[in-house]
């Protein structure tokens, strides 16, 4: 998919980039990211919006992964742009990334990130609960500035996903709850605040979503409740986001949609559901993070070892690990591979793919069919663009991978890799205990 294909070498080719080359030049492991791909799943959710007519903003969720360079092509491809942290924020602003179009999340910022943010002068935060709202009020009160707010709210609905990522329901440790009155309240609150200027609401249902169902449901539960909201309280929403979590094909048999149908699917029932708005329909924003990145992105390693137990399972071993890619350990996320070396051969043995880190739970896939794999062979791990990279440690001290763009023969890093001295660079040994040595 994207620019991938097998060259005449019977290699792996990404952005025009034969991946044994990459691999000369860069090391593994490696995180490639097809530069093209990436832009095309941006403009597939501009066009989209623009086709339907509505006035919008498609914010990048930069937690997907975030780094200069992705902001940057972000930047130019009209997107805004989601933050959750003070690094994410600052990320951005040290792009050049312009302020206006960043939106702040999380459930718990800092005085500090609130500050940062509006000396920056950010688009607006997305409020979560009722401390926040005071707390950023009397933030705003200080700097004697008015900042723009949307509220978090949960609009009950409960999207089929993975428990730790699915966050629309109840009982979610996000959000302002529209069932049980708390997002009226939080509306209330909010309007009556001097230094926030209520623009409307949020909602997430949840992430790695395929059913268009979901989104449905929350536009009419937010239409519901922003009508009740301009009943009773005479306050109109100008701006309605609903959130990311468009789902991606990982392996067979995941079954996603295209991204103009999602778009398709928001917009229609936003026409729907808001139709008594006539002229004044809301703004729609969306953020998505996985669907921009997640299938741009492919994961290249050199491989070890290998174990074969009879009768029971041949394990064979690369070079990263749950280091690089935590999703399988985190939420038994399934991936596919393939011989890059050699991506002509046929599947030959079932093996399943493990990293270097000491722990059991350290594998990337189980039940792989792949060519007959030997010391040496580079294995490409696709679809890792997203949640991979921002989601990286350095457990075992093993330092984080490079990641490279590639486009149309050329390939550039965007981060390098971590050296030995980065891995001991935040260390400290006391004089207390450097005397006793
Ligand atoms: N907006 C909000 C408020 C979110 O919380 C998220 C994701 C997004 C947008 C972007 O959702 P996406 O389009 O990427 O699905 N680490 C997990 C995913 C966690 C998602 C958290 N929030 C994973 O690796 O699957």
């Amino acid at each position: 998919h994207g620019t991938s294909k097998i060259n005449a070498d019977g290699h792996l080719e990404i952005g025009g980039c034969d991946v044994t080359e990459l691999k000369k030049q860069y090391g593994t492991p490696l995180y490639i990211v097809d530069e093209e791909l990436v832009r095309t799943r941006c403009r597939e959710y501009v066009d989209a919006f623009r086709a339907s007519g509505l006035k919008f903003q498609v914010a990048y969720a930069s937690k997907a992964f975030c780094v200069m360079a992705m902001c940057r092509i972000a930047e130019e491809e009209d997107m805004s742009l989601d933050v959750v942290s003070d690094g994410e924020l600052f990320t951005a602003l040290q792009a050049g990334f312009p302020a206006k179009r960043i939106h702040f999340h999380g459930n718990n910022k800092t005085v500090e990130e609130m500050e940062m943010a509006i000396d920056a002068g950010i688009g607006c935060f997305v409020v979560d609960n009722f401390v926040e709202l005071h707390v950023l009020e009397s933030v705003a009160a200080e700097k004697k500035v008015k900042v723009n707010i949307l509220l978090r709210v949960t609009p009950g609905v409960e999207a089929h996903t993975h428990e730790y990522i699915s966050t629309g329901q109840t009982d979610s440790k996000f959000g302002f709850d529209i069932g049980n009155g708390s997002a009226f309240e939080a509306v209330k609150a909010a309007a009556a605040q001097e230094h926030l200027e209520l623009l409307g609401v949020h909602s997430h249902i949840g992430s790695q979503i395929f059913e268009v169902d979901g989104f449905q449901m929350a536009v009419q539960r937010v239409a519901e409740f922003a009508k009740s909201v301009k009943e009773q309280l005479g306050v109109q929403f100008k701006v309605v986001n609903l959130g990311g979590g468009f789902g991606i094909r990982y392996v067979e048999g995941d079954t996603p949609l295209e991204v103009s149908q999602y778009v398709k699917a928001i917009t229609d029932a936003v026409k729907t559901h808001f139709a008594e708005w006539g002229s004044e329909l809301p703004e729609i924003w969306v953020e998505p993070g996985r669907s921009i990145v997640g299938d741009a992105g492919t994961t290249l390693y050199t491989v070890g070892t290998s174990k074969d137990i009879p009768g029971v399972r041949k394990y064979v071993a690369v070079d990263g690990g749950m280091t690089d890619n935590p999703r399988p350990a985190l939420y038994e996320s399934k991936y596919e591979a393939m011989l890059a070396n050699r991506a002509n051969d046929k599947p030959e043995e079932t093996v399943s793919i493990a990293g270097k880190c000491c722990e059991s739970g350290d594998m990337l896939i189980w039940d792989a069919e792949l060519p007959k794999v030997n010391n040496g062979d580079l294995l490409a791990v696709s679809c890792t663009g997203a949640y991979n990279y921002s989601m990286a440690s350095n457990y075992n001290r093993i330092r984080k991978p490079a990641v490279v763009f590639v486009n149309q023969g050329q390939s550039d890093l965007v981060v390098r890799r971590e050296s030995l001295q980065d891995i001991i660079g935040h260390d400290v040994i006391p004089e207390r205990i450097a005397k006793q040595a």
